[in-house]
């Protein structure tokens, strides 16, 4: 694995050269709207880097791209593999973890959720501020990789929290109303049961979805710091009269792109990393 990574590295510095990036940003779908603001971009369909999948079941070719987002060399990861389409857990944090040792101090990972919450409407954001693994899996399973990081790798602030002050900061000054909670990762691919949106409101979550958390233990374990940014596209099940629609859901993130592209301007310029 480790292997396989540094050649995942060296098939990317090739292309992009000395650009050491800084942060690296996971979009989910439909928030293509940011990677326009990208200054002088170099696009790698993820077909062309070693042990990357080129398209995901859904389809959509993934592809990472490297620029200056508003004076911060980023990486961009487009398209992510998920684990209900059926990777293991390793697969689906392979590109993550080629951003860690590509060097990147910072991850920041998006995506679409469902609002458990009932203050949440779609098109909110929420910054996650820690996470419930209900994946029946974790990335870490299996023998340790030692030199990506510990055994027993420790969870206490999964989401750095100097990031989220800079969001909380960020989201004040240009007027966004940040919600903030604790993100439920499950496997899917169904939606979740009304039954299932209770028990998880009792568990302490705020929003659900099919992604992120593999991602954010991969990093962690890397010792990369995470943040994350929860586009809200719709009311969790039972919580409208309305059945859910992955085509509402994919539309539904548009609500929010503008305004996290607003935030990331802000934010991203002020999370470059400062040794304390
Ligand atoms: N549940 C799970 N995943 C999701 C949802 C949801 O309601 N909305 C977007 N991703």
């Amino acid at each position: 694995m480790h292997d396989q990574i540094l050649e995942a590295v060296s098939a990317i510095k090739y292309r992009v050269g000395g650009s050491q990036p800084e942060i690296g940003i996971v979009l989910g779908s439909g928030l293509g709207l940011i990677i326009e603001q990208i200054l002088d971009p170099v696009t790698i369909p993820y077909s062309e880097i070693p042990s990357f999948h080129g398209t995901s079941a859904e389809g959509n070719a993934g592809k990472m791209i490297f620029g200056k987002f508003h004076g911060v060399m980023c990486a961009f990861l487009v398209g992510r593999f998920h684990v209900y389409e059926g990777y293991p857990m390793s697969e689906v944090v392979f590109p993550v973890r080629t951003l860690c040792a590509l060097g990147i101090k910072t991850l920041l990972l998006t995506n679409a959720s469902g609002g458990i919450n009932t203050r949440f409407r779609p098109g909110d954001l929420m910054l996650i501020e820690d996470h419930l693994n209900l994946m029946g899996d974790n990335p870490l399973k299996g023998p340790n990789l030692n030199e990506l990081g510990p055994r027993f790798p420790d969870m206490t602030e999964a989401y750095s929290k100097d990031c989220r002050s800079v969001f909380e900061a960020a989201a004040v000054e240009i007027g966004i109303d940040l919600k903030r909670g604790v993100y439920a990762g499950v496997l899917g691919p169904t939606y979740e049961t009304p039954a299932e949106i209770r028990m998880l409101r009792i568990l302490g979550a705020d929003a659900v979805g099919m992604s992120t958390v593999p991602e954010a233990i991969a990093a962690n374990h890397l010792g990369v710091r995470v943040a994350g940014i929860a586009c809200i596209t719709n009311l969790a099940s039972g919580l409208s009269a309305r059945r859910l629609r992955h085509t509402e859901v994919v539309e539904n993130v548009k609500l929010s792109a503008r305004q996290l592209a607003r935030l990331l301007e802000k934010a991203i310029p002020q999370l470059v990393y400062r040794k304390k």
